[in-house]
This record gives C-alpha cells, sequence and structure tokens, in this order.
C-alpha cells in the first residue's frame, strides 16, 4: 500500500489521530523537518517508525509533546536549565535531554534518559492536542537520506508511510538543536536550527562534545554517525569546488558571494541557507548526477548546524 497526503483540517486531523490511536503512524510537518509521528507509549507503533525508516535499534528517538507540563511527566526530574530553556525557546527546535521517568519505555534509549521537545507547528501542535498522545518522532526519512522538508519528499523517501499532514515547506529547514542537560554543564549533542548563543544567553557555558564519533558502544549522541542526511549521489564538500576534478556529469551547490557557473546558489546568511539546504540537495540528488560538489560554507559559529550536516552527507563510510 502506498501512502497519501492529507491536508491538515479537520478530517486530515481526524484521520491522523484514528491511524495513532490504532497504533499505526502519520507523518506530520514541524517547523525544522517533517517527523514520521507514533504513540512514544506503544511499542508496537515505535517498531513500525524503525521498520519503515531502517533505522539501527540503537538510534532513540525524540518525544514531542504540546505542554511542558507533559514533558515533566516523562521525566525523571526537571532541571532549572530545562525550566529556563523551556521557557525560552518551546515551543520550539530545541530538543532537551532529562533522566526519563521510570513509567515510559519504548522510545529506543537504552539508557535512562529522554529526548523531548515542543515543536513550534501549529499542525503539529494540533495534532499533540487532538491525540493527546506524545509523539516519538523521528525525521520522516529512510535512515541516513536527507531530511525531509516538504511534504512531497516524506512520500519520496518512505512511500508506505500511511498518511502524511501537509503542512507545507517547513519554515527553519534543519533539525533541532539537541542538548544534553544531564551533564553538569549542558552538553551540544547536535547543533542544529537554534543558535548556540542563544541558548548560552539562558545556560552559561555549553560544552562541546567531540565532533568525531566513532560508530561503537559509547554514543553520546547515537545519532550522530558519521554517514547522515547524505544524499544518493556522492557529495564532495570542497574549499573551492573549482579544484575538484570528478569524472561525469556534477551538480554544484554554493552560496551568494562564492558564486560559481551553473551552480544552484542558496543565500549567504546561515539561517536561510538551512532552511533551503535539504530542498536544494533533494532537487540535486533528484536530477540524477552521480556527484554533488558543495562550495564549503565560512569556519564560524553561525555555520556550525550546516557544515555539520554537510560534513555528515560528504562522509563516506562505505564504498558504493
Ligand atoms: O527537528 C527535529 O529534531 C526532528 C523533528 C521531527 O522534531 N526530529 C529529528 O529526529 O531530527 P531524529 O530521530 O532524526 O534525530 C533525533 C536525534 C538523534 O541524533 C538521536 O540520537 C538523538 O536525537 N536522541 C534521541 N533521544 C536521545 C537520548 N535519549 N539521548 C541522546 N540523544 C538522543
Ligand atoms: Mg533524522
Amino acid at each position: 500500500m502506498t501512502g497519501r497526503i492529507a491536508q491538515p483540517d479537520d478530517a486530515g486531523i481526524a484521520e491522523a489521530v484514528a491511524l495513532l490511536r490504532a497504533e499505526s503512524v502519520v507523518a506530520f510537518p514541524t517547523e525544522t523537518v517533517y517527523g514520521l509521528g507514533a504513540d512514544a507509549f506503544s511499542h508496537r507503533a515505535v517498531g513500525e517508525i524503525y521498520r519503515l525508516k531502517n533505522r539501527p535499534s540503537w538510534n532513540p528517538l525524540i518525544v514531542h509533546v504540546a505542554t511542558v507540563e507533559a514533558a515533566r511527566e516523562l521525566a525523571a526530574d526537571w532541571p532549572i536549565n530545562a525550566e529556563k530553556l523551556a521557557a525560552a525557546f518551546w515551543p520550539g527546535p530545541l530538543t532537551l535531554v532529562v533522566r526519563r521517568a521510570e513509567h515510559l519505555t519504548g522510545v529506543g534509549a537504552d539508557n535512562d534518559t529522554i529526548a523531548l521537545r515542543i515543536p513550534a507547528h501549529v499542525v503539529a501542535l494540533r495534532l499533540l492536542a487532538a491525540s493527546g498522545l506524545p509523539l516519538a518522532a523521528p525525521s520522516a526519512n529512510r535512515s541516513e537520506g536527507i531530511s525531509p522538508t516538504t511534504a512531497e519528499h516524506v512520500l519520496r523517501s518512505l512511500p508506505d508511510v500511511p498518511l502524511v499532514l501537509d503542512g507545507g515547506p517547513s519554515s527553519w529547514g534543519i533539525e533541532s538543536t539537541v542538548l544534553d542537560l544531564t551533564t553538569g554543564v549542558p552538553t551540544l549533542l547536535r547543533p542544529g536550527a537554534l543558535a548556540l548563543r542563544a541558548l548560552r544567553d539562558v545556560t552559561g557555558a555549553i560544552a562541546l562534545r567531540d565532533t568525531e564519533t566513532v560508530d561503537g558502544t559509547a554514543r553520546p549522541s547515537p545519532g550522530m554517525s558519521k554517514r547522515h542526511y547524505a544524499p544518493r549521489a556522492t557529495l564532495i564538500l570542497a574549499k573551492d569546488v573549482r579544484d575538484v576534478e570528478v569524472d561525469g556529469p556534477a551538480g554544484v551547490l554554493t552560496y551568494e558571494g562564492a558564486d560559481l557557473p551553473g551552480a544552484e546558489i542558496l543565500s549567504a546568511d546561515p539561517r536561510e541557507y538551512a532552511a533551503d539546504l535539504y530542498a536544494a540537495l533533494h532537487r540535486l540528488d533528484d536530477s540524477g548526477v552521480p556527484t554533488i560538489l558543495v562550495q564549503e560554507p565560512p569556519q564560524t559559529e553561525d555555520w556550525l548546524a550546516v557544515r555539520d550536516r554537510l560534513g555528515r552527507a560528504a562522509a563516506r563510510t562505505d564504498l558504493k
């Protein structure tokens, strides 16, 4: 069976709620990327997420909730930093890792933590409120693929998802920032839409993880395997793409001010660049070129999340 895109009107929301209550899955829009949602308490539904995405079982899921109170109920404790960050940035593109309440199992974490966020998208919030369920939701793409920023992207990557609620293109276009609050100093597990500077204004110092991740057992941020967010084409990230020699046709991605002939040109503003990045990679990949050359963005903190995703998309752990 193949999936369907539905408008997020009363009928669409009702259909989505019925699927979620029947322990099935539904893709829905968030302000970052589209998520593949399931009742976080249902082992069956959560198992369906892992099956559809072909996601390794060691990689836990973010649980989406409608209110701070609902988040606290899923946590064993609620540190002062969680209180302050939630007040400052929720609903919004920030995921907080805290100790997990004992009654909650099944979202994949094999330790005692849980990742939580309130998404800032009216459709996501309506779905959460109407279902009354905490929704486990990873990005709605096959594991290691490019995250979806439109309903069409979801069905192209995951044709068997029964229903996709269409909320238009995601406004941030890059995943949430993931911050671990179980460490003495809060630790950045994944750079994302919300800038580090904004977090520091609230919490003070933030520890950065080693950007090198090893595919071993120690996984402080389980999802941060090296090859991730990758197109089918080979992606080459270069300081100057004009220096790179490739066999055959190549797509080129750059940003304003570093213009190159025949290239897709994104904004020189990191937030706008991030908003368009995945759609541009989807387009270049769909054009069938075997190689995508990407002009490396500046090495400043503002570009941290974009550089992280491009670095992962370029990493090749396999020989294709
Ligand atoms: O913007 C987003 O965060 C999107 C939308 C749908 O909310 N979701 C998303 O989910 O990007 P996913 O599954 O693609 O990435 C979740 C990240 C992974 O790196 C995962 O390892 C990490 O969060 N994570 C989840 N639970 C965790 C936990 N208990 N401890 C540490 N990291 C965790
Ligand atoms: Mg993902």
